[in-house]
């Protein structure tokens, strides 16, 4: 495992702009990091270069969606820089979904041990680097988004795309129930 240098935004003028800017964020990914809409992922604590990634491809149009691509249009990279540093720095929210009961918790395991998930979100699914976390995300949001790399409507990274096409539809709903019900607060070590 290579250790990355974490970067941190100047305490200067920019982190106040970057307060302002995150905003216009809260109208959608909540206050308190709560999304307003079960569609909305949550951002609050995720992986700092996965933000960047994502706020970057929304704005190069290699992630098609026309909300983020509004919100994106008149970031600079500098903006993007601060804003994925702020955001990572924030508290995941635990929404308290519930846990998957057991009966799909073990068709869950089944799927997520069939492409090894875990080789790339880690154990506790809490992500690494440009691998988002997806412990405690939006159920619904990532139905949404697995159905979109199935799909190709997604299609900012091919591994995941041709991982997705390789489950059928109906897996992705166990597969979310379950992340979706996992207890975001386990700590993790080497985490922020
Ligand atoms: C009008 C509502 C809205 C606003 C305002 C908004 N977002 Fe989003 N954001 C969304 C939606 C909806 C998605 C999911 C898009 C999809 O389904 O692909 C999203 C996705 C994202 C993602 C990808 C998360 C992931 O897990 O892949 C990031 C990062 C993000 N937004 C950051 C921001 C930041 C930073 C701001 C403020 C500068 C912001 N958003 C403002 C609605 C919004
Ligand atoms: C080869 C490594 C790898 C494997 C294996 C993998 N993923 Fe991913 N996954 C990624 C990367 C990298 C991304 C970020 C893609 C991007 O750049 O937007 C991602 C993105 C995602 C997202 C989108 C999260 C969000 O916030 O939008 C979901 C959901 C997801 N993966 C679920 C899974 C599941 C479920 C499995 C197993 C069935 C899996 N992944 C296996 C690397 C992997």
């Amino acid at each position: 495992m290579i250790a990355l240098p974490l970067v941190s935004a100047p305490r200067s003028a920019l982190a106040d702009s970057v307060e302002d800017t995150a905003q216009v964020c809260s109208g959608c990914h909540g206050e308190a990091g709560v999304p307003i809409d079960k569609t909305i992922p949550v951002i609050w604590g995720q992986r700092r270069e996965y933000i960047l990634k994502e706020l970057w491809d929304f704005k190069t149009g290699h992630r098609k969606n026309e909300t983020m691509a509004g919100i994106v249009d008149s970031l600079t990279r500098t903006d993007m820089e601060a804003l994925a540093t702020y955001y990572s720095k924030r508290t995941w929210p635990n929404l308290g979904q519930p846990a998957a009961t057991e009966d799909v918790k073990a068709k869950a395991i089944d799927i997520i041990g069939q492409v090894n998930c875990r080789g790339c979100h880690q154990d506790h699914f809490q992500g690494d680097y440009v691998r988002p976390s997806l412990r405690g995300q939006q159920e619904e949001y990532l139905v949404k988004t697995m159905t979109d790399f199935h799909s190709g409507e997604r299609a900012n990274f091919p591994p995941m795309q041709a991982l997705m096409r390789s489950l059928s539809e109906d897996d992705f709903k166990p597969v979310a129930t379950y992340l979706a019900g996992l207890n975001p607060e386990v700590p993790v070590i080497g985490q922020k």
